[in-house]
């Protein structure tokens, strides 16, 4: 009795609220309800330390405008994808179904991109990659709601090619983990790589998260190319630069890749890392005072050097945040919102970068080598490179 007159009484408190207006969901968010901000990224495995400098450099951001977007609160929602694509639909789901988060920031793994990206097309919530290089997300997949702030995977190796002939090495091998990330980034290095006159004596490959590279590693010292290039990330990399002094291999065939390789494991590879040369939208040593500053409030904030996954974190907070304030926090307004990101120029620690049509970074891509644990610029591999976007249809 007493419950469901509490009922009652409520629901007349509702209704009497309803009809002034009060309870309309849109003016209830203009009015100040928090913004629900869903990060999804791996805390897990071996590309956990990606998600930890994403998140930071994504909270920097925000913190720098006092913690709020467009004026308004946040409320954080976290999922731990634990790079798992069998998992990726499920987990997307968590925030966008169960959390109902207004925006969603996920994730690394290419993989599990295509889960959240069938979700979030689904639902139109709006989806802020950090990382991910899958190209469908933003070419035949791609969606007005859904923004990369990162890379296409092809597009850091489309500017690795040229650079290797140009020191002399024309015979390579290339090595990757057999996944989205690692057949996409050979595309851009095939393409690269053979249109400057080289050649691919062979392409070898294990299943992602795999580790044992010392078969292949022997097999590489059998085949004596000029030359080594790869995609591999994280705890991963490390590994894998290790194996490879510890092969024998150091000193005797470069070792090239994509800048990710040598992105946030320069302490655990050791001298294992010195003098390999990648390339990568981002480099520590850039000489500007936008990456002086992030690089010191990075390391005094988190105890800790930013790397490449930091800057896109922080990249991806710039943009949300350029977005709601063009809204004043309304997310809801989403013609206005997606317009003004689209337009957006970031002013990023790797340099400017703006969106192309298809909503991904149409950026310069640096060629540096590894000294002294750190990622040196030696040149500008490629000015303003966009991806194709092919196939993208947006609307
Ligand atoms: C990806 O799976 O798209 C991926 C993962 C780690 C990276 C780069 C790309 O460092």
């Amino acid at each position: 009795m007493t419950t469901r007159r509490l009922v009652l009484s409520r629901s007349a408190a509702l209704i009497g609220a309803a009809s002034t207006g009060l309870l309309l969901p849109q003016i209830a968010r203009a009015q100040g309800a928090k913004v629900r901000v869903g990060l999804m990224l791996p805390y897990t495995g071996t590309f956990a330390q990606l998600g930890v400098a994403i998140e930071n450099g994504f909270r920097m951001a925000l913190d720098e405008q006092g913690g709020k977007l467009g004026g308004r609160e946040i409320e954080w929602f976290k999922v731990d994808d634990e790079s798992e694509p069998a998992k990726g639909v499920e987990n997307a789901n968590k925030l966008v179904q169960r959390d109902k988060v207004d925006v969603l920031v996920g994730t690394v793994h290419s993989g599990v991109q295509m889960g959240i990206q069938r979700v979030v097309r689904d639902s139109g919530t709006l989806s802020l990659i950090p990382n991910a290089g899958v190209h469908a997300a933003t070419r035949a997949l791609c969606a007005p709601n859904v923004f990369r702030t990162s890379f296409s995977n092809s597009q850091p190796t489309r500017a690795l090619g040229q650079a290797m002939v140009a020191k002399g090495h024309k015979k390579a091998v290339w090595i990757t983990w057999k996944y989205a990330a690692g057949d996409e980034a050979f595309e851009g290095f095939k393409e690269s790589y053979t249109a400057a006159g080289g050649t691919i004596v062979k392409e070898l490959g294990l299943p992602f998260p795999n580790v044992e590279f010392q078969a292949l590693l022997t097999e590489i010292a059998s085949l004596k190319p000029d030359a080594v290039a790869c995609f591999f990330a994280g705890g991963g990399a490390a590994k894998f630069i290790r194996d490879y002094a510890a092969a024998g291999l150091k000193g005797k065939i470069p070792l090239y890749g994509s800048g990710f390789l040598t992105e946030g494991v320069l302490d655990a590879a050791g001298p294992a890392a010195d003098g390999i040369i990648t390339t990568m939208h981002y480099s520590d040593s850039l000489d500007t005072p936008r990456n002086r500053k992030f690089r010191l409030d990075y390391a005094k904030t988190f105890r800790m050097q930013p790397d490449v996954y930091a800057v896109q974190g922080y990249d991806t907070g710039l943009l949300l945040v350029q977005g709601a304030n063009a809204v004043k926090g309304d997310l809801s307004a989403k013609p206005a919102l997606y317009k003004a990101m689209e337009g957006a120029v970031i002013d990023s620690p790797r340099g400017k970068w703006t969106m192309s049509k298809s909503h991904n970074p149409v950026q310069d891509i640096y060629l540096r080598q590894v000294e002294n644990k750190e990622n040196k610029v030696i040149g500008v591999a490629a000015k303003a490179l966009a991806d194709s976007g092919a196939g993208c249809k947006m609307g």
